[in-house]
């Protein structure tokens, strides 16, 4: 944890500034899987390390974390790990498998298998991430600021359900309607882990927090206000009041909840400070509904990464123009993809600085 050695001074805290609503020197910028496979020394140092190992290695996880700021004029950081080490932590076993994605050989698939997690010490199964963060904060010599992670509950209760990645969520989905309850239960016992879980990264150095709901997208609207708003509205509420007992200065706290542009009133009204919109959503409308009060985050469409330079420039300069200077961190609206040409981050980042 963070031991004695007090955290060098922020240099860039535009990232900061911009999610509480105070002015910025210029918007700042950085990428969801800014660390990822798109960069050939993150493949480089995958041949030699499987996924997981970069994850449990504070080193390797901070100089994953590190690659893309020696090559870009990011304004954030965020630390090399994956959502799937909750799931792990509750004593399921997640592989990733090249080409496919994260695969848990035994998944959760009936209400009988939740007895198989282990919710007891989960915490302390996950202090390899705030080794990394605590290490993370000294390497980066206050040049810009952490961010820690995680999954949001219906997510990560998708991946432990279906037993990896899925178009449907079939399986996931039928629980809602055949075992509700248990199906609060298994939500319930997820937001408990997850605020543990949070708690940790904030005391070991995390700046900023990411709450990723990315496969909101396969709940309706409806479903999104059942199963994962209350979740979440838990999650700020009770990450706020821990921090508040222990007298630990509360960070800024971003929902990301890929494909809920349906419910952008109601994600603002959870006390985030900042809202992540995919690329399906309007900026212009997005601030209708949220009101002044809210940071937003996004949202150029991962694909157009791989247009001309001169028209990725545009439509970066046009995004920025649209959000403002003010309560923005531009961003793209999913994760970068591994075919990503690298020259394209640069003229992100770039774009972005000069829009305004
Ligand atoms: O943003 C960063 O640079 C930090 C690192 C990070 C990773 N995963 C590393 C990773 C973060 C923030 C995540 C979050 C994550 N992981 C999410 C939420 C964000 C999103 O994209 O919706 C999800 C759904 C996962 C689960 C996961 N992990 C999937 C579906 C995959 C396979 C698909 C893919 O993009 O590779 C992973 C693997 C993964 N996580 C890789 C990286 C760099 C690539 C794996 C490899 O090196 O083989």
């Amino acid at each position: 944890m963070k031991g004695d050695k007090p955290f060098p001074p922020l240099k860039n805290d535009n990232l900061l500034r911009a999610a509480r609503g105070e002015v910025v020197d210029r918007v700042p910028v950085w990428v969801m899987r800014q660390a990822g496979r798109y960069l050939p020394e993150f493949q480089e140092l995958r041949k030699k390390h499987d996924f997981f190992t970069v994850c449990r290695t504070p080193e390797l996880a901070c100089e994953v974390t590190m690659q893309p700021l020696r090559r870009f004029d990011l304004d954030a950081s965020i630390i090399f790990s994956d959502i799937l080490v909750i799931p792990q932590a509750l004593g399921l076993t997640v592989e990733m498998h090249a080409g496919v994605g994260p695969v848990l050989p035994q998944p959760i698939r009936t209400p009988e298998d939740l007895k198989r997690l282990t919710p007891d010490g989960a915490l302390s199964r996950l202090m390899y991430v705030g080794e990394a963060i605590t290490m993370m904060r000294h390497k980066l010599d206050g040049r810009v600021p952490l961010i820690g992670f995680t999954g949001a509950p219906w997510t990560l209760l998708g991946y432990m359900i279906e037993g990896g990645g899925s178009k449907t969520m079939s399986k996931a989905k039928a629980w809602l309607n055949e075992y509700p309850e248990d199906t609060k239960l298994f939500l319930n016992l997820l937001t408990d882990a997850i605020v543990d879980y949070l708690e940790m990264q904030v005391q070991a150095g995390a700046q900023m927090l990411q709450i990723f709901e990315s496969s909101a997208e396969h709940l309706s609207k409806e479903e999104f206000l059942e199963w994962a708003v209350p979740y979440l509205r838990r999650i700020r509420n009770e990450l706020v009041d821990r921090l508040t007992k222990k007298v630990i200065p509360l960070v800024p706290l971003t929902l990301f909840a890929k494909g809920a542009g349906h419910s952008l009133k109601e994600q603002s009204e959870l006390g985030y400070d900042v809202i992540g919109l995919d690329w399906t959503v309007d900026p212009i409308e997005a601030r209708k509904e949220v009101g002044p009060n809210i940071t937003l985050q996004g949202n150029l469409d991962p694909q157009d990464m791989y247009r001309d330079p001169e028209e990725l420039r545009t439509l970066t300069t046009e995004m920025v123009h649209k959000f403002g200077k003010s309560r923005y961190i531009a961003n793209l609206g999913h994760g970068i993809t591994p075919q990503t040409p690298i020259n394209s981050m640069e003229v992100l980042v770039e774009a972005v600085h000069k829009a305004l």
